[in-house]
């Protein structure tokens, strides 16, 4: 199986440069990689804890931002690349986690702290303006990411915490539930990404505002923050330190190792700022200038946009819906009669997600089984009972992965490991019917073979 990287961009602000070296242009080279699955998703629904205020700005950014990933390369056939708020099993799979997410985690979860430290230095209610969005963000985090089992999750340092916390929750829900439903997300800190300093000096921030636009504004747009950029006051002819000029850093970010140092030694042989401000200029608008015309394009004709991310969404569901239904069956939301799961597509398009599946439940007992379903939700196979929820879900990954021999055994037949029955299949009433059962037990297990 490829490995699942996936990263959330919340739609709050307009790309600028630092957004573009610092995680656009690395998760885009990341996702040209062998054996690499990307989702790339817009986190709209996170936006809404911080913009209440502002639909128009939550709206536009949805776009700008689809709009820059799109023109720097982001390659929509090969990525998964949709809007959260188009998933709807995303906000149902947070409800879930919600439910095993004890509230002292968070508690302590920095942002909701940093919250409450201030509100207590005002000398205000700990909890002033803080909504339950904000509180639970983590858990929506931990669904966002849950939902598809991603492996790794390139984030900044801010975003460490949360991925604590989705392991956290994942871990739980697995355990109460007796089953490897959630892959523990691994976090990725790209330490070699340069954080760009924006125009003076400190790390390029809408906040601080300091930013050098990417591709708002256009050419002249870039062009004049770049003069804006602080500079010491030594003069054409002296020698300047290049190493501590933010300048430099900005250029560096953008040339060939070559480039930067001849950029360098130019600068300690006295080449003079606004000289320097034009090479950087230069740089700048070789390497956006046919992106920006592509987001040009892409931003005048938005309902393309918007063809591109529903197609993205079906995507995402094809994994999403049927991944939802197994875990509306592990925490007991089953279909009332009959142990079958609830029909794979509730919601979705009618073909999407018929696969046969394996599902885990537990006996009254405390006992950890699993049902292997057919993909119109027949019962195939039920496990023997285990005690040892690992157990369990060692056979049922064996199952799947080795398409193990089956045997008629009377009215029924056996799946079996190393010659031990693990799972039976239900009881036919004639051996006609229950070899037609097992036949279709065998072709589910060998489509899963072929998905695994
Ligand atoms: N919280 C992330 C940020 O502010 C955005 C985000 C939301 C995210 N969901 C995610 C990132 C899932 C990675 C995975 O940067």
């Amino acid at each position: 199986m490829n490995t699942r990287v996936l990263t959330g961009i919340t739609t709050s602000g307009t790309p600028h440069l630092g957004n573009y070296a610092g995680a656009i242009r690395p998760a885009i080279q990341a996702s040209r990689e062998a054996g690499v699955d990307a989702f790339f998703f817009l986190a709209d629904y996170h936006a809404l804890i911080k913009t209440t205020e502002d639909p128009g700005r939550v709206a536009r950014s949805r776009l700008e931002i689809a709009a820059t990933w799109l023109a720097a390369g982001l390659d929509p056939e090969r990525v998964t690349f949709y809007r959260q708020s188009d998933i709807p099993e995303i906000p149902e799979l947070c409800w879930l986690l919600t439910c095993v997410t004890p509230k002292g985690l968070m508690n302590r979860a920095h942002a909701y702290k940093a919250s409450v430290d201030q509100n207590t230095a005002k000398g205000v209610d700990p909890d002033d303006g803080v909504s339950m969005g904000l509180f639970s963000y983590p858990v929506l985090m931990a669904a966002d990411i849950l939902m598809f089992n991603a492996h790794k999750v390139p984030v900044g340092r801010d975003q460490i915490q949360h991925l604590e916390m989705a392991r956290d929750i994942a871990q739980r829900f697995n355990h109460l539930y007796g089953g490897d439903y959630f892959v523990l997300p691994e976090v990725v800190i790209a330490e070699e990404v340069a954080t760009l300093p924006g125009l003076d000096g400190r790390k390029m921030s809408k906040s601080y505002n300091n930013t050098i636009p990417l591709f708002e504004g256009g050419a002249s747009a870039l062009r004049s923050a770049v003069m804006r950029i602080v500079t010491d006051s030594r003069q054409p002819g002296e020698p300047k330190d290049a190493e501590n000029s933010h300048l430099y850093t900005l250029y560096r970010a953008f040339a060939s190792a070559p480039a930067s140092a001849e950029f360098r030694q130019a600068l300690e042989d006295g080449m003079g700022w606004g000289d320097a401000k034009q090479a950087l200029c230069d740089l700048l608008e070789h390497d956006l200038a046919a992106m920006r015309e592509r987001y040009v394009a892409l931003m005048a004709a938005p309902e393309r946009i918007e063809d591109i991310l529903m197609a993205g969404a079906e995507k995402a569901r094809k994994l999403a819906v049927p991944f939802m239904a197994q875990l509306r069956d592990a925490v007991g939301l089953r279909r009332l009669g009959g142990g079958k799961a609830p029909a794979a597509a509730a919601g979705g398009k009618k073909a999407a997600g018929r696969t046969p599946r394996f599902v885990s439940f537990r006996d009254p007992d405390g006992s950890f089984r699993f049902r292997l379903l057919g993909a119109d939700g027949e019962e195939l196979l039920c496990s023997v009972p285990y005690a040892d929820p690992k157990q369990a879900g060692a056979a049922m990954r064996r199952l799947q992965g080795e398409a193990a021999s089956l045997r008629a055994d009377g009215k029924t037949y056996a799946a079996l490991l190393d010659d031990t029955p693990v799972a039976y299949g239900t009881e036919a009433d004639d051996p006609g019917a229950r070899d037609a059962r097992l036949a279709r037990t065998r072709e589910a297990l060998n489509v899963l073979a072929g998905d695994a």
